[in-house]
């Protein structure tokens, strides 16, 4: 039997990293977590045993520590990265600029430096669909338009690592992979694993789930005067084990060019407000909302256009929205039972 390759997941405790890890073993790989839990738990790697059955190797660490990073790289012979580890909060980032070019560029640099002197050429790295800018806005999003200016710093460190990456491909073995995700939502479906943000969620969905189990007042909509059908912004969701999927494709995925860009969405658009009404029509239960003014760095509408994966990655959707919005409330229930945080 041929030995399992073994791939390290940067950010590997976070949400769509630890929904990665799991589809990484279904897929008979090996996954390596590296992860400073700035944004997530080491209690995380627990669950996903409890899912897999697997021990995962975790490593509790900063990537912006190069002798730390160096340390794992020695320790492995790993056949492939993906780095999600980076800050992500929009309107964070348009507060704190240098505390995300600093962490999302300076850990993606050392990251680099290490690619290059353990030779692995394989990187599939987390992008998002911030890239295409605001002039791109209120239309499909598609890999051929030009990538255009991002309305957040946050926005700004993917651009630029996308960049960043494509100068050392064309000059080098590297091989990226760049995923431009949408709106990732949901959990696992056993309801073991999910979205476990640290403080005040920023992201929408645990913000209604924590809402709706009475951990906090109510949700605020940012916003309802934006140029969409009910004047709230319009998010492309996909349910996360359909984004971790994709990972695992691109893994194997062979291509000739020095790089490729694949988006990740369902090409459906839906608004905070539906997303709302979605929400209490699946779980029954009411939800406590009022509007509020935008929040900074929001754009009006993104969704995306996902031929291109579907095609070349042999990759489709399978799960619905509705199905995302249960396995994330079955999660906010079980982690609440069992006390994960
Ligand atoms: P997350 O915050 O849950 O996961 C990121 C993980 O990276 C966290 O566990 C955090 O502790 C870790 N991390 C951050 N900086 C680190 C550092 N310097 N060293 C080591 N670990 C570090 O976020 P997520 O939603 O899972 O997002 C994963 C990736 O996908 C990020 O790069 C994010 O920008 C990107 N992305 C996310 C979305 C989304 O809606 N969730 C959309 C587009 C792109
Ligand atoms: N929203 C609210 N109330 C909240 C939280 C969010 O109304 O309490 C709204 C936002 O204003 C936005 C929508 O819900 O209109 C979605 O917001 P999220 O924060 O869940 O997601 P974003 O689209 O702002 O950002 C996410 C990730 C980014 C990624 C981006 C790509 O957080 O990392 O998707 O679109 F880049």
């Amino acid at each position: 039997m041929s030995e399992s390759k073994e791939i390290l997941v940067t950010g590997g405790t976070g949400f769509i990293g630890s929904h990665t890890v799991v589809a990484l073993f279904e897929q008979g790989y090996t996954p390596v977590i590296l992860d400073n839990c700035s944004n997530s738990t080491p209690s995380i790697v627990k669950q996903i045993s409890l899912i897999t059955g697997k021990e995962c190797t975790f490593y509790l660490g900063d990537m912006r520590d190069k002798a730390f990073l160096k340390s794992v790289f020695e320790k492995h012979s790993f056949e492939g990265v993906i780095h999600f580890a980076a800050f992500k909060a929009v309107a964070e980032s348009v507060e704190k600029p240098l505390y995300y070019y600093d962490n999302n560029l300076t850990s993606l640099i050392n990251l680099l430096g290490c690619l290059e002197e353990f030779q692995v050429n394989k990187i599939v790295f987390s992008s998002s669909c911030t890239v295409y800018g605001v002039e791109n806005s209120l239309k499909p999003l598609n890999e051929e338009m030009p990538v255009g200016k991002p309305n957040s710093p946050y926005g700004w460190t993917k651009w630029m690592a996308e960049q960043m990456l494509i100068d050392i491909a064309g000059k080098t073995d590297l091989r990226p992979v760049f995923l431009r995700y949408f709106n990732p939502i949901g959990a696992h479906v056993s309801g073991k694993l999910g979205e476990l943000p640290l403080g005040p969620p920023n992201n929408v969905l645990p913000y209604i789930t924590q809402t709706a189990a009475g951990l906090r007042k109510e949700l605020t909509i940012f916003g309802k005067d934006y140029d969409t059908p009910d004047g709230t912004c319009v998010r492309d969701y996909i349910h996360v084990m359909d984004v971790a999927k994709a990972h695992v494709k691109s893994l194997s995925y062979s291509f000739d060019s020095t790089f490729e860009v694949f988006n990740l969405g369902t090409g459906k658009g839906t608004s905070v407000l539906e997303l709302v009404q979605l929400f209490e029509k699946v779980t029954g239960k009411p939800l406590n909302y009022q509007f509020g003014p935008r929040r900074s760095g929001d754009v009006d509408a993104l969704f995306a256009d996902v031929s291109k994966a579907k095609k070349f990655l042999n990759w489709n959707t399978e799960r619905t929205i509705e199905d995302a919005i249960l396995d994330a409330w079955k999660w906010e229930q079980y982690r609440l039972e069992n006390e994960i945080s």
